[in-house]
């Protein structure tokens, strides 16, 4: 449980923190300072920097938070950790459509240097991002009251 828990933490820190930083730090710095032919490039690199991250990331908060389910009691387990599972997923599922479809279209605008579609793609990631970031924050804050609650 404790090396679950470990990774699980792990995979939490880096996806969510990487969040908070794209979307609170370098987003409003990108868009104040760069014309959109850098800006766009600039999120596309980002973006393929991050992104494998974000899959490490995923598949470790899955795994171990499957296991450390499991040792709970699986569906027995204290409500707070269910309800983790689903907005777990919920986030892993708008990460993916992120990934194959406003991204694949930045990184294509990208080569292609039509900054039109690129932008339109950027904010689609955008919103998508500002939910799943959202949407971190409030599992974090779920489990620590649930886990009060139940103690
Ligand atoms: C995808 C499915 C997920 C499953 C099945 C899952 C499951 C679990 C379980 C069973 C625990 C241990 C709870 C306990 O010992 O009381 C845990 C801990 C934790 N999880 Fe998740 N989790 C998932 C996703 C997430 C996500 C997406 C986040 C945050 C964005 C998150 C944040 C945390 C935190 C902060 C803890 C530590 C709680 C503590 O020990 O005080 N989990 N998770």
């Amino acid at each position: 449980m404790t090396v679950s828990l470990f990774l699980h933490l792990l995979g939490v820190v880096v996806w969510v923190g990487g969040m908070f930083f794209a979307y609170m730090a370098l987003r409003p710095v990108a868009a104040s300072v760069l014309e959109p032919p850098l800006r766009l490039t600039l999120w596309a690199g980002v973006f393929g920097k991050f992104f494998p991250w974000v899959w490490v990331s995923v598949a470790l908060i899955l795994l171990s938070g499957l296991h450390m389910l499991m040792v709970l009691g699986g569906l027995a387990a204290p409500l707070y950790a269910l309800a983790m599972l689903g907005l777990g997923l919920l986030m892993m599922l708008i990460y993916a459509v992120v990934f194959f479809s406003p991204y694949a279209k930045l990184k294509h605008a990208v080569a292609e240097q039509n900054w039109k579609a690129g932008g339109a793609a950027l904010g689609q990631i955008r919103q998508l991002i500002g939910i799943n970031l959202s949407l971190g924050l409030i599992t974090i804050a779920l489990v620590f009251v649930g886990r009060m609650l139940v103690a």
